[in-house]
């Protein structure tokens, strides 16, 4: 599986971050999320989808990779 952000969306909140930080960071400059390894191993799911419901702006979703 992989996961999407949509950047239009993000408003740099950084809960998938703190929630699972081997897939998400954050830019340094505009502080905007992205996706360090967007097709994540299955040991990652559960806080990857915590990370999805938990991003206020709804800018994640799960997609068949
Ligand atoms: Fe952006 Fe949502 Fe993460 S606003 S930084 S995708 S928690």
């Amino acid at each position: 599986m992989k996961v999407v952000v949509d950047l239009a969306r993000c408003q740099g909140h950084a809960r998938c971050e703190d929630l699972c930080p081997e897939v998400f960071a954050t830019d340094a400059v505009e502080g905007k999320c992205v996706i360090a390894q967007p097709e994540f191993p299955p040991e990652l799911e559960a806080r990857v989808r915590l990370a999805v419901r938990n991003c206020p702006e709804g800018a994640l979703r799960i997609a068949k990779s």
